[in-house]
């Protein structure tokens, strides 16, 4: 599998400790980048994780973070660039689902779903952009979802907040673009988590089915284009989203 180089750059990571999150975090340790990444409750998964990495050479700090906490996030960029001392690239990873019909979904569920997927994102870009901008370089990376392309039923909230990612990917790209900072948003379809874990076989062959390539994504299959984008081969790409679903919405 090819790699992009990230040696000696700092990357932030947001909930690096399982799913996509850690794919991403395994792969720019691998590829030379110090990572800093989050984990939201307990930090026994990011241990392991942690350990896994500096036993393969890999330099990784793990902090906790509740990025729907707007001191928690600036506390983290922070902690960043003090420890790491400057700030290459921030990847959004982290977010959560609370699904269910319009007619039963509580005014709550709607704003956990925006508070974290959505403000969040805002809370670690306003962080991240004054070092950034400084620098004159830095690189943002959103993970979106079709379903802010395309909506999904049962998913009114979900897909709210990552329409919304798209709209601040895009106005951030115009923002930051004379400092030298590029915004984009990884789109991600169906990718194999232990979210999707939980559906049936007959429903995946069904989501399957609707899907060009007839398979979901591994989580590495997502990592590998938000490194692309982190990288020095994508220094020409701003203000894009990137589908990355097996070419299910074209
Ligand atoms: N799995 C899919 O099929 C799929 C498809 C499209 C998009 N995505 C997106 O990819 C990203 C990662 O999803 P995943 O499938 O790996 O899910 P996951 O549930 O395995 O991981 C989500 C991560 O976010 C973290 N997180 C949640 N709330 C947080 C908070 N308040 N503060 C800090 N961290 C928090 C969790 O700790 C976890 O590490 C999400 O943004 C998700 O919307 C996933």
């Amino acid at each position: 599998m090819g790699t992009f180089a990230h040696h000696g750059k700092v990357i932030a990571v947001t909930g690096g400790a399982r799913g996509i999150g850690e794919a991403i975090v395994r792969r720019l340790c691998s590829e030379g980048a110090h990572v800093f990444a989050t984990y939201n409750a307990s930090s026994s998964r990011a241990d392991a994780i942690a350990a896994e990495i500096r036993a393969a050479g890999g330099t990784v700090t793990f902090l906790q973070v509740d990025v729907s906490n707007e001191d928690s996030v600036k506390g983290f960029i922070e902690a960043v660039v003090a420890q790491g001392g400057r700030l290459d690239g921030l990847v959004n990873n982290a977010g959560i689902t609370k699904d269910g019909l319009i007619m039963r979904m509580s005014a709550k569920d709607w704003h956990d779903v925006i508070d974290t997927n959505l403000s969040g994102v805002f809370y670690a870009c306003k962080a991240a952009a004054r070092p950034m901008m400084s620098q004159r370089s830095g690189r943002i990376v959103n993970i979106g979802s079709i379903v802010g392309l395309q909506g999904n039923a049962g998913q009114a909230n979900y897909s709210s907040a990552k329409a919304g990612l798209v709209g601040l990917t895009k106005s951030l790209a115009r923002e930051l673009a004379s400092r030298n900072v590029s915004v984009n948003c990884v789109a991600p379809g169906f990718v194999e988590t232990d979210m999707t874990d939980k559906l049936t076989d007959d429903q995946k062959a069904s989501f399957f089915g609707n899907i060009p390539l007839k398979r979901g994504a591994q989580t590495d299959e997502i990592a590998s284009v938000v490194s692309f984008f982190l990288a020095q081969e994508s220094s020409y790409v701003t203000g894009q989203v990137l589908n990355v679903d097996g070419g299910l919405a074209m």
